[in-house]
């Protein structure tokens, strides 16, 4: 089989984050906490959180704002700088309560990819909420979590779910 094409691996992460973004709003309903989106990018994920949790307190988490003007977080919301710094420093804030975290980090840059997704395997588990869902474009390191198979819809392979054990 042909190797998958820049044009398919970005379809397949699209339809992959959506299937999954639409399992986790039920496996998150009736559950408390709030939500956590680690790439803001142009606010194309976010606007499709704001929608369909419209209860739910999102923080964004990204270096710059380059969002779409219509899809830029509230101020209070949106945390800029690198990921690295910027998660821990809200740890006494957060800590426990992210119920649902979209990591959405990676680039066509293997070695940075390998390197983005270490420091989210160690800089996201404190944010996490007991049967919290993480799910990211990048496979994690959480020995501790399920991972949970893509639901249908979502190409194979193309996203990664994990559920923090409640
Ligand atoms: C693929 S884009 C996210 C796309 C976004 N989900 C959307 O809907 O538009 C990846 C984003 O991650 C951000 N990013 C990558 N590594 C980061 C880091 N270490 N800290 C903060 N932001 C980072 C980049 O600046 C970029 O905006």
């Amino acid at each position: 089989m042909a190797p998958r094409s820049r044009l398919e691996k970005t379809l397949f992460r699209l339809q992959a984050q959506h299937a999954c973004l639409a399992w986790a709003f039920q496996a998150i309903e009736g559950r408390p906490g709030v939500v956590a989106e680690l790439g803001l990018g142009h606010g194309r994920t976010y606007d499709h959180l704001r929608n369909l949790l419209p209860d739910r307190e999102i923080y964004v988490f990204d270096r710059a704002n380059d969002a779409y003007p219509d899809c830029r977080p509230p101020d209070q919301y949106l945390v800029l700088g690198d990921v690295k710094e910027t998660v821990p420093v809200l740890y006494d804030k957060l800590g426990g309560k992210v119920v649902l975290a979209n990591t959405d980090l990676g680039s066509f840059d293997k070695a940075s990819n390998r390197a983005v997704a270490a420091m989210v395997s160690e800089v996201l588990p404190p944010l996490m909420a007991p049967g919290g869902i993480v799910m990211s474009d990048l496979e994690l390191n959480l020995p501790d979590y399920e991972r949970v198979p893509l639901p249908a819809g979502a190409p194979a392979d193309a996203y990664c779910l994990y559920r923090k054990p409640a």
